[in-house]
């Protein structure tokens, strides 16, 4: 089988502005499909790093690739045209409506009018934006998170198969900004797309990433998948950023499999029924954050403990309690934290 380069690989990145070195030495790769979080704090060079991606800003030293290709090769038009780029400071054009922001790359791509109103409205419509009510409005009528979806829209418009974000949520209130993320994940328009995403928020990059790479000053501190970061921490740095988060971030970032490792075997497991396959049922693929939630939610039988359906790859069930899953969880945090004992 031909081996595919990753879909953006970085080899020792660096930029300075004067003396100030915003970027040092960041390598990195994002095989295709996958999901690279950009975390650190305020000035740490995160969108400086984002930016040198799409050749928004020049490296001094370093290389960048796409799908195996050096960036520099490629006029920066050219390959902006195959990533959709999501600002921090939205930057949307204000004397565009809504619906002509959104087409401004596929009509530079010389798309159909029709199909690109036919995929305006249903973005807008996605996003929670309906057509009818927003498509003619200006910018200035919206507002800043409706403006920050419009961005998203507009990124996502011409279907790039690579998608740079910018703090996508970072003009949303906690309660919104937590409803669209998830449906942010579930957008079919971004299945199967590579992303690198930037944030300074710990519950979205666990969220979000398939890997994590944490900056401070310019610096990598740990790259790696959230759970690595979290359990074994590579200086106090790491240790330190997700010190106050702790236990949310361990629900989020182990999965029922990494917690129950029975799951993946499949010997006396109850077979599913038909009237089962429904709401109380969850993959392994699930976080034990995603498994609480639905527990809270399922109906408590006369025993007295409610119980989801954990549905394996061969369709049995197998059931999973509160107190099942905790202990579970608790011995999982103590296993991926001290391997050896
Ligand atoms: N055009 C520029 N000229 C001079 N210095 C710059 C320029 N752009 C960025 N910097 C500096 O480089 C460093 C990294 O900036 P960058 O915008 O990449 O940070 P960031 O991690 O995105 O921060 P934030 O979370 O606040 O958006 C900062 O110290 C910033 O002041
Ligand atoms: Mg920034």
């Amino acid at each position: 089988m031909p081996h595919l380069p990753p879909a953006i690989e970085v080899r020792n990145l660096s930029k300075h502005y004067g003396a100030h070195a915003a970027v040092q030495q960041v390598s990195f790769r994002v095989e295709a499909g996958q999901t690279l979080v950009l975390l650190g704090p305020s000035g740490c060079g995160k969108t400086t790093l984002l930016r040198m991606l799409n050749r928004l800003v020049e490296p001094d030293s370093g290389k960048v690739l796409i799908n195996g290709h050096d960036a520099r090769n490629q006029p920066a038009e050219q390959l902006r045209r195959g990533m959709g780029y999501v600002i921090q400071q939205v930057g949307l054009l204000p004397h565009y409506t809504v619906a002509e922001n959104v087409a401004v790359v596929p009509q530079l791509l010389g798309h159909a009018p029709a199909a690109i109103e036919a995929r305006t409205q249903e973005l807008l419509r996605r996003l929670h934006m309906p057509s009818e009510r927003f498509a003619g409005q200006y910018p200035s009528q919206l507002s800043g998170g409706q403006q920050q979806r419009v961005g998203l829209a507009r990124a996502l418009a011409a279907d790039p198969p690579i998608v740079l974000l910018d703090e996508p949520f970072g003009a949303l209130d906690p309660i919104t900004r937590a409803s669209i993320r998830r449906e942010f994940r579930e957008l079919p328009e971004l299945r199967n797309k590579t992303m690198v995403l930037v944030t300074h928020d710990v519950t979205e990059a666990f969220e979000l990433a398939d890997q994590i790479l944490l900056l401070d000053a310019g610096q990598v501190q740990q790259l790696g998948p959230p759970r690595e970061l979290l359990l074994r921490p590579a200086n106090d740095f790491v240790r330190r950023f997700f010190a106050a988060e702790q236990l949310a971030l361990q629900l989020r970032a182990l999965r029922l499999a990494d917690v129950l490792p029975e799951l993946s075997k499949t010997g006396d497991n109850q077979l599913l029924s038909n009237n089962q396959s429904t709401p109380n049922t969850l993959f392994p693929t699930a976080s034990v954050q995603q498994a609480l939630e639905q527990l809270s939610h399922a109906p408590a039988p006369a025993s007295g403990e409610a119980v989801v359906w954990v549905q394996l790859p061969d369709s049995t069930v197998q059931p999973l309690t509160y107190a099942t899953l905790m202990a579970a969880f608790g011995r999982a945090v103590r296993r991926l934290a001290h391997p050896s004992s």
